[in-house]
């Protein structure tokens, strides 16, 4: 073993091998290892609680599947839209840019984010509202198209959810979402996990790529027939994720507020700058400094 690989088994040694989070829901209890190697437990807030930190995370790679989606949808012009989980309102705001829309509502359970896309999408005709996709406050068939961006996973009951969402469609209206495909072609996160579990075990009780189970095409399309959605299709989109340098790509991990964010956060300064350094190793530089990755989600549309 290099010395380099010594020092860092050494420091994570003394990191316990028991999950000690749950990241699935909005609430968060971070652990954190001190200098010693004592796991110290913090409450760190909603997962989805600062829309400025998520926006350069995820939001700025959702914009470009969002286009790709609505291209794939291809609705006309007219319909009244419902985005469930609109967060910072990425896709929202390609609705509005590309669709043509009637009406566009965005529902998400987090206020911060809530407050944050209704203060930075201003157009007539968009409302934003907090809300559960599992309990929609919305008639039933009061929407054409009831979409969804990267949020299903992070639904305590997607069955719920998905059922929700088609109930609040019209008869013969879309049903849609999104996923990353947080297992394998979503390669940002994949070289943040694949390190944080070489590294530490304990750290694939977080690894978002075990933690959504549906975020595979088989089950998301079961998951939208089981609703009573029909005509189902799932297909793969994606997008090229591209970073000027290292930092680029590292200090959206730094802001802490998403789970591989939140577990980064979670570590202490040694721990943090040892999982920075070997990721950093084994990312795919190019000759000038950049970084290329690629970030497929996966999908799914159907008809109510
Ligand atoms: C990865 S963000 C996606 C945000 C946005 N749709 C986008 O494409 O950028 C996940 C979103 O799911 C939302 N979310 C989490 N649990 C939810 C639930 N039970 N119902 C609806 N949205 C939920 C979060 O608040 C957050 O805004």
């Amino acid at each position: 073993m290099d010395a380099y690989k010594l020092a860092t088994s050494a420091l994570w040694s003394a990191v316990p091998v028991t999950p000690e989070r749950e990241a699935h829901g909005m609430a968060s209890i971070a652990t954190s290892v001190d200098g010693e190697g004592r796991a110290q437990r913090s409450e760190r807030g909603s997962l989805w609680s600062s829309g400025s930190a998520y926006e350069p995370y995820v939001g700025q790679w959702s914009r470009l599947v969002a286009r790709e989606f609505l291209a794939w949808l291809a609705l006309s012009p007219g319909q009244r839209w419902l985005d469930v989980g609109c967060g910072t309102g990425a896709l929202s705001e390609c609705i509005l840019r590309l669709a043509a829309a009637r009406e566009v509502v965005g529902i998400d359970p987090s206020a911060a984010f809530v407050a944050y896309v209704r203060e930075h999408v201003t157009n007539t005709g968009v409302r934003f509202e907090v809300g559960d996709a599992q309990e929609l406050p919305y008639e039933e068939g009061a929407f054409d198209a009831v979409v969804s961006g990267l949020v299903l996973n992070f639904v305590p009951e997607p069955h719920k959810g998905v059922a929700e969402m088609a109930r609040v469609a019209r008869s013969g209206g879309t049903v849609a979402a999104y996923v990353w495909d947080y297992a394998g072609g979503m390669q940002l996160m994949r070289h943040f996990w694949d390190t944080a579990v070489a590294l530490n075990p304990v750290a694939r009780a977080q690894d978002e790529g075990l933690r959504s189970p549906l975020c595979h095409p088989e089950p998301l399309a079961d998951l939208f027939r089981g609703a009573g959605v029909h005509d189902v299709d799932v297909r793969a989109i994606h997008v090229p994720t591209h970073f000027r340098d290292f930092d680029d790509y590292w200090s959206p991990f730094l802001a802490g507020k998403a789970p591989a964010p939140d577990y980064a956060m979670s570590l202490d300064e040694p721990r943090r700058a040892a999982l920075r350094e070997r990721i950093r190793a084994g990312l795919p530089v190019e000759a000038d400094g950049s970084i290329r990755l690629v970030a497929r989600a996966w999908a799914a549309r159907g008809v109510r």
